[in-house]
């Protein structure tokens, strides 16, 4: 009577930690680089073979599999009382371009193999257990972060937007998503938007991308709040010409307007004063791309987040009239200046961090709560059901290039405090 109530399950789950690896490498071949980088893009042939392979593997563990109109997908483990609101979990398997086999990756598969390790184990869940795999958490293709999970929060905006939204070879987001069997019969985005209160709970299980974990020895991150992330598009034109003939008194260059704005983008983010303020120019694009044409046209596109949303938004703030200064500074034209996300931070809810503490104690691991700063699905899953994370460590915090890593044993550890706490909010 005094063994924790879920003990009979933490003691009989085995986790088939050998499977799960060859899983996760054999998914890492589907990409358009070669190992042991990964490009995995939303709706390219590898991101519509590597879907394929996720159902496959839903299908075998027993899983309901459905699909909504972009393309996120949902395997359902029924529970003993199935009128009650699902537990979900789950993550992303996108790719930005030349990263790594794990992230994301390790919270499908890894809520796979917990399901299948719960059914192993003889456990019967009260209210079902729901896997998602959600389309597009990397910004790649169309430029905004977390698609799927934004719409299945309702964004009516996103919606609307992506009607016009077209990717980098100006094919547009409905083309793409029927190309990959999505978006059918309707242009009608709204379908996806889940009911506030549509699940009971929400758990992430991801790599941390960041140090903390392998450097403290710890196990299991307990994810208390996730960072507010922004992104910002700019584009400046100018007259351009012939590199050899405009004299530099004559010239209006947007390509060195880019590169002002890139260095004022680091200069605002030190202004803060704060190491939780970061900034990066991930993309600088200059157009015609020639060694011997002043660049006509600029664009970037920049990251910048904190935990604190107000000293983020002054960062923002400061970006633009940076921005504004340089054009006319360089007489150029400041043509875009769009703020495409600009989101509120969140915080993991007390109910489901318990349930994430208690599990790892369970299972005799060592844990740490630590906040987030990258984003994930989490944050806007979060504004339609109470949320938590579980983090694992990663080779040095690498994360977003191909030395990225999380060993077999830290993974099963993983899948095991997932699987438990499962359990634990599937009884609740
Ligand atoms: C997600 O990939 C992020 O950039 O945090
Ligand atoms: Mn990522
Ligand atoms: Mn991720
Ligand atoms: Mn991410």
């Amino acid at each position: 009577v005094d063994e924790p109530p879920h003990s009979f399950i933490s003691n009989s789950l085995s986790v088939d930690a050998q499977t799960l690896q060859k899983q996760i490498n054999e998914l890492s071949t589907f990409s358009d680089t070669s190992s042991p980088s990964v490009t995995r893009v939303l709706y390219t042939e590898k991101d519509v073979l590597a879907r394929r392979y996720i159902k496959n593997l839903m299908g075998l563990a027993g899983l309901s599999v459905r699909e909504d109109a972009v393309g996120n997908i949902f395997g359902r483990w029924d529970g003993f009382e199935p009128e009650l609101t699902a537990v979900a979990t789950g993550s992303h398997i996108d790719a930005i371009p030349y990263s790594g086999k794990y992230d994301g990756v390790v919270g499908v598969l890894g809520a796979i193999e917990a399901i299948n390790a719960l059914k192993r184990s003889g456990f019967k869940p009260k209210r079902s257990l729901e896997i998602i795999l959600f389309t597009s958490e990397e910004p790649t293709r169309f430029g905004i972060s977390c698609l799927g999970s934004r719409l299945l929060a309702g964004d009516v905006a996103l919606a609307k937007a992506l009607k016009t939204t077209v990717d980098g070879q100006n094919i547009s987001f409905l083309d793409a998503a029927r190309s990959a069997g999505y978006a059918r019969d309707e242009d009608n985005l709204s379908s996806v938007f889940l009911k506030k209160g549509s699940y009971s709970a929400f758990v992430e299980l991801h790599i941390e991308q960041g140090p903390i974990l392998e450097e403290e020895g710890v196990s299991i991150g307990i994810v208390t709040a996730i960072a507010a992330p922004a992104s910002i598009k700019v584009d400046f034109e100018g007259n351009g010409g012939h590199a050899g003939a405009v004299l530099m008194p004559n010239r209006n260059d947007a390509g060195l307007a880019a590169a002002e704005l890139a260095l004022a983008v680091e200069k605002h983010v030190l202004e803060s004063g704060s190491v939780d303020t970061v900034g990066t120019v991930g993309i600088l694009e200059l157009h015609p791309g020639a060694i011997n044409s002043i660049p006509s046209k600029s664009h970037l596109k920049i990251d910048t987040r904190d935990i604190d949303e107000k000293r983020r938004n002054v960062v923002i703030q400061k970006i633009h009239e940076s921005a504004i200064t340089i054009a006319r500074k360089r007489k150029v034209t400041l043509s875009e200046f769009n703020i495409i996300n600009q989101d509120p931070p969140v915080l993991s809810e007390k109910s489901i961090i318990e349930a994430m503490e208690a599990a790892s104690k369970e299972l005799n691991l060592t844990q740490k709560f630590m906040i987030s700063r990258a984003y994930h699905d989490s944050l806007f899953m979060a504004r339609i059901s109470p949320m938590g994370m579980i983090f694992i460590p990663c080779y040095k915090g690498y994360s977003h290039k191909p030395e990225e890593y999380a060993s077999t044993e830290d993974i099963a550890n993983g899948v095991k405090v997932l699987a438990l706490t499962l359990v634990k909010l599937s009884l609740h």
